[in-house]
């Protein structure tokens, strides 16, 4: 049974929620699912925007039919041909033979590697060209890098609709609910936006920028992602978290502890930490054990907040190996302009501080490492309590300083 969702008079949601998937690239959790969504124009032309995942191809099939209502399709165009939207360009071709596909040279070169026949079928459209639908009018932006090379977004000059493929979208599935102003996005969906964001864009900070500024020159009225919800209003809230993700500034003040421990002494640590903390008047803090906490959620609060502090027991004379993979990953990810302080624990030869701080200092940019420390020999003693708030001390007068 078909199920879309009127966007504006002659625009249609045919996409379809996928609450089955485990991981999303099969490597990130998505406990609330996704939405894969297209966008299906009934203009002169009938134009249908990006496809959807192949999991979801039965239900697309039968929203696009439904809308059409016996028309035939006349375009489709790919903004980005990640399989997660474009693995379902050829049953459209099948069902839909006289449909011309419009995207760009190299979206037309991974179809091809994708194994699609598309010859006859391809419109080759580059930055700033136009296609005329009817009353419709659209222009092609160039998205390189965000996050695939091939990624552009469509801009419909006529009502201000953006096209945005993977930019704004967001993990979690649409329960009924298409626009923003249907949910509390600030209380239940930011979390999951920024995971989103953070782990699949993250890394591309720059190329978002150069979007930015170009979607700053157009007057948006509207932004269907190809994920999660249509914004309709309040579009300055999440552009504004696109631009502080994109520049890799903090959204908050706050502090994250991020912590390793085997038996718990470096825990009982990072415990008193954020004790000390709280204390002082520092009450945003958040606590994660890295063993415990999937590292696109480590990611993500660590794009969220400006202070991050690594506890970490020494492990074969090296960094415990979540607490390695959890810095990899920042490092992968690009992240930058963070304070963190150390706090480490060894038995017989305490090695975690000095690497971490290694790490941080020499393969990441931006990241400022504070002097103080804490070094534990097993457990935490007494004195340790005096070190442990002379940390939370620095952290504080670190944050005056911003
Ligand atoms: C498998 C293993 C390897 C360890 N390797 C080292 C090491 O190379 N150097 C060291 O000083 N401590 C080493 N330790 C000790 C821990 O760093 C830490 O002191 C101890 O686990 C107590 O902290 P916790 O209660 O937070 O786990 C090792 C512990 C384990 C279980
Ligand atoms: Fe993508
Ligand atoms: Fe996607």
């Amino acid at each position: 049974m078909y199920c879309v969702r009127k966007v504006t008079e002659d625009l249609y949601w045919v996409g379809a929620n996928d609450r089955r998937l485990t991981l999303f690239e099969n490597i990130h959790p998505i406990p609330r699912g996704v939405s894969y969504n297209s966008y299906l124009l009934l203009d002169k032309k009938t134009v249908l925007f990006d496809t959807v995942d192949w999991s979801a191809g039965r239900q697309f099939i039968e929203n696009v039919e439904a809308v059409l209502a016996g028309r035939k399709l006349d375009y489709l165009v790919i903004n980005h041909m990640e399989p997660d939207h474009g693995a379902s360009i050829e049953e459209i071709i099948l069902r839909y033979p006289e449909v011309k596909i419009i995207s760009t040279e190299k979206a037309f070169l991974f179809m091809r590697q994708f194994g699609f026949s598309i010859d006859g079928r391809i419109e080759e459209v580059k930055e700033g060209d136009t296609r005329c639908f009817g009353k419709h009018t659209v222009t092609f932006v160039a998205a390189p890098m965000v996050h695939w090379p091939e990624a552009m977004v469509t801009f419909d000059t006529t009502n201000g609709v953006l096209f945005a493929a993977d930019a704004f979208g967001s993990f979690g599935s649409l329960d009924g609910k298409l626009f923003n102003d249907e949910v509390n996005f600030d209380r239940d969906w930011i979390d999951d936006a920024r995971r989103y964001y953070t782990n699949i864009v993250g890394k591309y900070g720059p190329q978002v920028q150069a979007l930015l500024k170009k979607a700053g020159g157009i007057d948006i009225k509207m932004i269907c992602p190809l994920h999660g919800p249509v914004w309709r209003t309040d579009l300055g809230y999440f552009l504004d978290k696109y631009d502080k993700w994109s520049r890799y500034e903090p959204e908050e003040t706050g502090v994250m502890i991020a912590y390793a421990s085997m038996y718990g002494n470096t825990e009982a640590a990072a415990n008193s930490l954020a004790t000390a903390l709280v204390e002082r008047g520092m009450t945003n803090v958040v606590m994660y054990d890295v063993s415990k906490t999937h590292v696109s959620q480590l990611i993500s609060e660590t794009f969220r907040l400006s202070h991050i502090v690594l506890a970490s027991v020494t492990y074969n004379l090296g960094i415990y190996p979540v607490m390695h993979n959890y810095l990899m990953d920042m490092k992968a990810l690009n992240l930058q302009k963070r304070t963190v302080a150390i706090i480490e624990n060894g038995s017989w030869a305490c090695k975690s501080g000095s690497l971490m701080r290694d790490f941080l200092e020499n393969n990441m940019k931006q990241m400022t490492v504070l002097d103080e420390k804490v070094t534990l020999s097993s457990a935490m003693r007494e004195d340790n309590l005096d070190e442990i708030g002379a940390l939370a001390d620095s952290i504080i007068e670190s944050m005056k300083n911003k």
